[in-house]
């Protein structure tokens, strides 16, 4: 798209490194077949990227076992396997309003079965949770924390170390989706004594859509909610018990794991810190910008601390799509508005009933020229006389 500036990488990056797009090329072309299913050459050196991709990533989280870092579709289907793997019947949940769907639908429908109960804790009007909260919500049938680590929506990034701190001292196991944070700021699942990560590809990991992941600590009781072909035992009747088998069925998505493998070197050639901080000094002149404009409201963007540059506004008048059509015809801006499958925190931001915000979010080949444009862009539409405006 010639000339597109896009600001919609909370959804998913773009583009990613040309590194990355270059090995999943090469590596799919030299080495497209099925690991761990036999023994010929080119199979074993699959394997091989394959291993060494889970002990990079292992190495990220700073984790110990690479056998436990398994891949999956996406977040998604890896907080599918957290959730639905962990919870029984009369267990106890915690989560918060900060939550994508990926975590709030499958607890929803845990509990309407009448499996779990579920506490949900709200956030403050910075968008951050009271660790507090959940420690006060553990009670004795409480099995599992689940906790997202940076929001889509309004870009705080949780006190994940204290909350993590809480449930090792009360032994309830703590969850992390960390589909937004991975590859931003550092994740210690060590430090933060963090039992069971959710991760996603496609994001600031920088690799492509369709691959994700989880890390599970030893000792945690996850069990299997697929089964299926694993390239091992196969006349063994039941799905295998141990890493990486027990949360991994069917063929992997390799080329997939090619790509995080990419990510995880561009990421360490180009270095977090460094992007992260690029990209929350182009939020913070973005914020500048937009909350000078008339009309402008924003959401939970006071500070750069704790912070992911994604920020949330609405323009007094407009319906927040309408503001997205105007951004993606009249200015080739790329943002994402509505809900942005995240319910909760529109309902804690008060814009539930309002077709939720416009979300613009910066990616680590965004420019000062593309947020010069967008504020300039914002401007021209809050300027726009009421009387054209489009009806909320
Ligand atoms: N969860 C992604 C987003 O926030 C898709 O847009």
């Amino acid at each position: 798209m010639e000339g597109l500036i896009y600001l919609d990488n909370a959804a998913t990056t773009f583009p990613k490194p040309q590194s990355v797009y270059d090995f999943m090329h090469e590596f799919y072309q030299k080495h497209g077949v099925n690991p761990g299913r036999s023994g010929y050459d080119m199979c074993m050196a699959t394997e091989e990227i394959i291993h060494a991709t889970r002990t990079k990533l292992t190495k990220f989280f700073n984790g110990n076992d690479p056998d436990r870092l398994t891949f999956s579709y996406n977040a998604t289907d890896s907080l599918n396997n957290i959730i639905q793997g962990m919870l029984e019947k009369g267990d106890h949940a915690i989560t918060t309003n900060v939550e994508h769907n990926s975590v709030l639908r499958p607890l929803y429908h845990l509990e309407h079965d009448g499996t779990v109960d579920v506490t949900y804790i709200p956030f403050d009007d910075r968008g951050y949770i009271d660790p507090d909260d959940v420690r006060k919500a553990i009670n004795k049938n409480t099995k599992l924390v689940v906790v997202n680590h940076g929001s889509n929506v309004i870009g705080t990034i949780q006190p994940i170390a204290e909350v993590g701190r809480i449930c090792r001292d009360a032994g309830v196991y703590f969850a992390v989706d960390v589909s937004q944070t991975a590859g931003v700021v550092p994740i210690d699942i060590e430090k933060m004594n963090i039992d069971l990560l959710a991760f996603t590809g496609h994001k600031s990991l920088m690799g492509p859509t369709g691959i994700g992941g989880s890390y599970v600590r030893e000792g945690v009781p996850i069990r299997s909610t697929r089964y299926g072909g694993t390239g091992v035992r196969s006349a063994y009747r039941f799905h295998l018990e141990e890493f990486p088998y027990r949360l991994e069925t069917g063929t992997l998505n390799i080329v997939g794991v090619a790509g995080l493998n990419a990510g995880q070197k561009w990421l360490e050639e180009e270095g977090m810190a460094a992007i992260h901080a690029r990209e929350v000094t182009l939020w913070d002149k973005l914020r500048k910008g937009i909350q000078n404009i008339d009309g402008v409201v924003t959401y939970c963007a006071g500070d750069t601390d704790d912070q992911l540059a994604v920020l949330s506004f609405n323009i007094d008048g407009w319906d927040a799509g309408n503001v997205g059509t105007m951004l993606d015809v009249e200015y080739n801006i790329a943002c994402r508005t509505g809900l942005q499958c995240a319910p909760l925190v529109h309902v804690g931001i008060g814009t539930d009933k309002i077709h939720g915000t416009v979300r613009i979010s910066i990616g680590p080949f965004n420019t000062e020229d593309h947020i010069d444009t967008a504020i300039r862009a914002v401007a021209d539409i809050a300027a726009v006389p009421k009387t054209h405006k489009q009806p909320k």
